[in-house]
């Protein structure tokens, strides 16, 4: 939510800060702009709507050359979308431009002392208050080396809420300032050259060497002193050092017409990556960071699977697999209800925390809120350097490398494959399981990148579908099972990318309301459990498509090849290769991706950034 670039060097700020800005869109995209340092002082520009408006001024209107700058994407908080509204935000003589993330808590009471010591705001936001403040804090100061950060810090004692600030000085055309407290920041490391970014995406083409920032840090990057990262408090801190497994190449679109479809193309590799190294043939699965001993994990009695969004829909699958294998009871919950209802935490819970970003801040909240209640907490994350695992207890990486399309596929995907894997690992832990029963999972779960390639294949069908269901005014989802968390992200999909109404149902609830929503040619979207293994569960589902159609609706239905019996009631069959029960959400997901990709094409949206959306919410 929001991207925030800053830099400092050699090059021309204008160029990295602006091609940083591209790659950090995904976290919002209601205004653009930029702030230079240039011989004739602050050269500033911002523009309502995607980055593609401010290019277009630049271009008509290009500031002086730079060598540190600052840029800034928004995702609107306070304040409509308009330029004014637009970050940098100035001081009132010019002197500071500051750009910021997250929400300042005290922004009415700092606004008001600052309207009564005679500062005029220009806009609505709360950033402005911080960028006047910091200029006052700043004209207190004797002049001298790190002015700007010894400011920032005084500002941000005082500031409540969630916030990355980056600012810039006129007068300090060498430095940049930063500061983080519950809001991400990363710092990248080149030679003679320093970057300030939301996340290492927008640095990458530079270096990827990074530096992970903690939380209340104040950071200052300078050509001269290189980095120094204090506390508010003003005293040195350390920073984790860190060096970025992915490149560039990872974060462009490499010929695909969306990230989604070049990210959706990607998941047998995600999936096998994540996998990669964690299975031994003994059946024993290797975590990454752990910090939790097997004690405290055959201790574990109760399990809280948290998240936001399609991770939240990960979760839910993940329930299943943990409980089925673990005998622990599990509980899944929107990362943003768990901590308001006072759950019921202990030692012996263990909470799973499930984000690509490892920024979502109502999960960074929940996580907080559990290991203060002395639960443990393992996170599932997708992104080196972030906020999550640093407090968890232990992680698990999923890796999937960049995602930058705003709705998660590969992201979710691997979740998936993670949620397995710490299934296992704690059966196996926990004794419930026998090593060569844990074997035999890992083997399937092995087996499933290639699955899921081989139902890549035959999108072509899913695809003309999607143009054909472009019109369609809503589009139902039915599941049971694993099934019913697809169905749930199925819907989700499409609402946000092709903005038609979506639901997804438990195919047992359809007779205690939705089926009231049938209407003639209403398309209903069934994913179908296997025939194999459980198969009361698909007779079930074979009725509840019966029962739909009879009431007119246009039967699409998800089965795995061989199953013959659903083809009578079907008006369309995608058909995706067998897969075990439990592991099928890796498979069936993917055609539902597809379509609500083909749909929200065919429509004529922007696939990877869906109106009103931004990738990472780091605000509550
Ligand atoms: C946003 C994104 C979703 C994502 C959710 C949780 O809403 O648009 O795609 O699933 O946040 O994000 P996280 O980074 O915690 O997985």
């Amino acid at each position: 939510m929001c991207g925030i670039v800053g830099y400092v060097g050699p090059q021309q700020a204008l160029d990295v800060v602006v091609e940083g800005l591209r790659r950090l869109e995904y976290r919002g995209y209601d205004s653009a702009g930029v702030a230079l340092v240039t011989a004739d002082g602050l050269a500033t520009d911002k523009r309502a709507g995607k980055l593609a408006n401010l290019d277009k001024a630049l271009a008509e209107n290009p500031p002086p050359p730079a060598t540190s700058g600052i840029g800034h994407t928004r995702w609107a908080t306070h304040g409509a979308p308009n330029d004014v509204n637009a970050h940098p935000h100035l001081s009132r003589g010019g002197e500071v431009a500051l750009v910021h993330n997250g929400i300042i808590e005290n922004f009415a009471e700092l606004r008001d002392e600052l309207e009564r010591s005679g500062t005029e705001l220009v806009s609505e936001t709360d950033t402005e208050v911080a960028a006047h403040l910091l200029q006052r804090a700043y004209d207190a100061l004797p002049a001298g080396q790190g002015r700007l950060a010894e400011a920032m810090r005084e500002v941000c004692r005082r500031l409540e809420g969630a916030f990355t600030l980056v600012a810039v000085h006129r007068d300090e055309p060498d430095t940049v300032v930063g500061a983080r407290r519950n809001s991400p920041l990363v710092a990248g490391v080149g030679t003679a050259e320093f970057f300030l970014a939301s996340d290492v995406a927008a640095f990458i083409a530079h270096t990827r060497e990074a530096l992970e920032l903690g939380e209340d840090q104040v950071v200052e990057i300078d050509r001269e002193r290189g980095i120094t990262v204090t506390g508010f408090d003003g005293r040195p801190a350390q920073a984790r050092e860190y060096h970025v497994d992915w490149d560039a190449s990872a974060a462009e679109k490499g010929g695909y017409a969306w990230f989604m479809l070049k990210e959706i193309a990607e998941q047998p590799a995600a999936v096998a990556d994540t996998l990669r190294g964690r299975l031994t043939d003994g059946g024993e699965i290797v975590l990454d960071e752990v910090r939790l001993s097997d004690e405290d994990l055959r201790d574990v009695d109760k399990i809280f699977v948290i998240a936001c969004g399609t991770a939240y829909h990960a979760g839910l699958v993940a329930k299943y697999a943990i409980e089925h294998w673990t005998r622990i009871p599990c509980e899944v919950e929107l990362a943003s209800e768990f901590r308001y209802r006072a759950p019921v935490l202990t030692r012996s819970t263990l909470v799973v925390a499930i984000s690509q970003s490892g920024e979502t801040m109502d999960t960074l909240q929940a996580i907080r809120h559990a290991r203060g209640q002395r639960a443990r907490v393992l996170s599932i994350c997708n992104t080196n350097g972030s906020t999550m695992p640093r407090e968890s207890d232990a992680v698990l990486y999923t890796r999937a490398g960049p995602e930058i399309a705003v709705a998660s596929t590969k992201g979710y995907l691997t979740q998936l494959a993670a949620c397995y894997l710490v299934g296992l690992y704690l059966a196996r832990v926990r004794g419930v399981m026998y090593g060569d029963e844990v074997s035999a999972i890992v083997e399937q779960l092995r087996r499933t990148p290639r699955l899921i390639e081989r139902t890549l294949a035959r999108m072509d069908a899913v695809r003309a579908l999607g143009r054909d269901l472009a019109t369609a005014p809503t589009v139902l989802f039915l599941g049971r099972h694993v099934g019913y968390p697809v169905a749930l992200e199925g819907a989700l999909k499409l609402k946000e990318l092709a903005y038609i109404h979506a639901e997804g149902f438990a195919g047992g609830e359809l007779k205690h309301g939705p089926i009231a929503l049938i209407d003639d040619g209403t398309p209903v979207v069934v994913v179908v459990p296997s025939p194999r293994g459980r198969n009361v569960l698909h007779g079930k589902v074979v009725s509840n498509i019966q029962e739909v159609r009879a009431r007119g609706a246009r039967m699409i239905v998800v089965a795995e090849d061989g199953d013959t019996a659903v083809e009578p009631y079907a008006d369309e069959v995608i058909r995706v290769p067998q897969v075990p029960t439990l592991l099928a959400p890796l498979v069936t997901s993917v055609p539902l991706q597809v379509l609500a990709c083909a749909i929200a094409d065919a429509r004529g949206n922007d696939v990877d950034q869906p109106r009103n959306l931004a990738k990472s919410v780091t605000v509550e």
